[in-house]
């Protein structure tokens, strides 16, 4: 717990001071770099990945985007029909993906800034799209059963998967003291993270677009 909290309290930073102007950026139709280009590509298709695993018509299903950023993923549940909580610990995200939403779809989603384990209801599936992705496997695993305790169908997020290219990032980062300030992902073995689960696991697909390397999973509670 103590671990989590530290963890959510550098990413809250990160995202709600350092980099809020940046993701801002990234998750809009404005020009970027080639290199966040091809993350932003790789994010549009992780999206769409774990929307698939979803009933195309959502009406009548209440969804958590746990961890909803500027919102895209909430954007297209509401638009499925879907009754959305959007939650964020980043209370400037939570304004930019409110300011983002289009105003037919509001009145079906509701947005909170706070932590995504906190009761914010009972819902038919969780969606934690790269916002688990800085918490180690113990933090991961109280995360997955404090949803899932809430959940009907299936917690559906993505972690860092454990490949050369991001261990080699990985040490990288840990090298500069930077790697405080910023949230660093931590690379997970589906088998290690599947065992701390309980056998609950189920891979669903991988991404990798230059340089968005994610990996989609599913918890049943
Ligand atoms: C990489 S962004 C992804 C945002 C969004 N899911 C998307 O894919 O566009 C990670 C997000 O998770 C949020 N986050 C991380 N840990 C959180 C926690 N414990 N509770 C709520 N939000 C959290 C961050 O503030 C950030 O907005």
């Amino acid at each position: 717990m103590a671990d989590y909290a530290a963890t959510r309290d550098r990413v809250e930073d990160y995202f709600d001071r350092s980099a809020t102007k940046v993701w801002e950026r990234l998750t809009s139709d404005a020009p970027v770099s080639r290199i966040r280009q091809t993350v932003r590509e790789g994010r549009d298709k992780m999206r769409a990945l774990m929307l698939s695993r979803l009933p195309a018509d959502l009406h009548g299903a209440r969804v958590l985007d746990a961890g909803c950023g500027a919102g895209q993923m909430t954007a297209e549940l509401a638009a499925r029909g879907a009754t959305v909580v959007a939650v964020d610990i980043s209370p400037a995200l939570v304004k930019i993906a409110e300011a983002r939403l289009a105003a037919d779809h509001a009145p079906r989603v509701r947005f909170a800034s706070g932590d995504m384990t906190a009761d914010h209801g009972h819902f038919d599936y969780v969606l934690a799209m790269d916002s688990l992705i800085y918490y180690g496997t113990a933090d991961i695993t109280d995360a997955l059963h404090r949803l899932g305790k809430r959940t009907d169908q299936a917690v559906i997020f993505t972690v860092a998967p454990k490949t050369a290219l991001l261990m080699a990032f990985w040490s990288m980062g840990r090298l500069f003291p930077r790697a405080d300030r910023s949230p660093t992902m931590v690379p997970h073995d589906f088998a290690t993270l599947n065992d701390a689960s309980g056998g609950r696991l189920a891979k669903i697909d991988r991404v990798s677009r230059g340089f968005y390397i994610s990996e989609c999973l599913e918890y049943r509670p």
